[in-house]
């Protein structure tokens, strides 16, 4: 069976594919492939292995008519057309679980980062500016007691919220399609309205998939909406916040700051005002990138793979 992989992924995945007799085929330009190029590579495939946004729609699912299946190498999946994949009979899976502590660490990290502008000032310090450490200056905002606004309270905005309530007594409330009982009796989490979310919340953290529900849902009405004194954190998809509207909010001082793992488009342009605001800290999309994250989701895709080829069901399995 042949397997096209479309990014260079750890070794340990490569390692299951070949040893279950698998030829494995991968990009290893340091670019992404087109529509054109994914196609192209894919037409005498068996399997893709998928990392990174490639899209993958219902022209690439008919033309691909040869896959029996697509493993993804993130949890997030809208950038397949699941429906279509379902149709052509084509089985696809995502790598959650396993990802889930570093892509909430993250969150983590650029909360804590922006309430403190920590990565605006090691960047002066490198330009040569300490700056006059006056009483006034340089002043962060506290997290201790605050509240944490989960949009999207799963397993990844539920282990931010877990981590903020016991590192900082923070009260969590949340906005969800529906209820996350479990989530409301081991946090105590509080389920909101999403007005009273952007209210409410000290930080608001971003943890729900891509849709056109929530494509751009954190817009310039959004931001007014929420407190002068907030954070707003991304790690989730760059599709779900306005990235004009988040600039001209932080500009106008409608929020303190923002925590972007994820932006759109990907990779952020380098002259984006964002890049040079005290209370901004921007990360290139590195939520699960850790060693031993990467190597667990390149084995489960690994598994994933090795399931379709053998006509199982894939364990991850989006479309059963
Ligand atoms: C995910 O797993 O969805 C990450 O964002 C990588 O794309």
């Amino acid at each position: 069976m042949n397997v096209f992989i479309t990014r260079v992924i750890p070794q340990k995945g490569l390692e299951l594919l070949k040893a279950a007799g698998c030829t494995v085929k991968q990009h290893t330009e340091q670019r992404e492939l087109s529509p054109e190029e994914l196609i192209e590579q894919c037409r005498n495939q068996d399997v893709l292995l998928s990392s990174g946004p490639n899209v993958i729609d219902a022209h690439f699912l008919q033309t691909c008519r040869r896959l029996k299946g697509i493993a993804l190498l993130s949890v997030g999946h809208d950038n397949v057309d699941l429906e279509a994949a379902t149709r052509f009979g084509i089985p696809v899976s995502n790598t959650p679980d396993v990802l889930t502590q570093a892509t909430a660490d993250t969150a983590f990290l650029l909360m804590l980062a922006v309430s403190r502008n920590a990565f605006y000032m090691n960047e002066s310090i490198k330009r040569g500016d300490w700056g006059f450490n006056e009483p006034t200056a340089n002043l962060g905002r506290e997290l201790y007691g605050k509240t944490l606004g989960v949009f999207g309270l799963g397993r990844i905005g539920s282990d931010l919220a877990a981590k903020c309530k016991a590192v900082y007594q923070m009260d969590i409330i949340y906005h969800n399609r529906k209820p996350n009982k479990e989530a409301e009796q081991i946090l105590g989490a509080r389920y909101v309205s999403f007005e009273t979310l952007l209210q409410q919340s000290d930080v608001l953290s971003v943890h729900a998939g891509l849709s056109p529900e929530t494509k751009r849902i954190f817009n310039m009405a959004a931001f007014k909406r929420m407190k002068p004194s907030s954070i707003f954190v991304n790690t989730a998809r760059g599709g779900l916040h306005d990235e004009a509207d988040l600039t001209a909010a932080l500009q106008q001082q409608l929020i303190w700051g923002a925590g972007l793992d994820v932006t759109n488009p990907e990779p952020m342009a380098p002259d984006n005002p964002l890049l040079n605001m005290m209370n901004v800290c921007v990360l290139p999309h590195i939520g699960s990138a850790t060693v031993e994250t990467r190597d667990k989701m390149a084995i489960m895709a690994a598994e994933n793979i090795i399931a379709a080829v053998e006509k199982r069901k894939m364990p991850q399995i989006l479309n059963p």
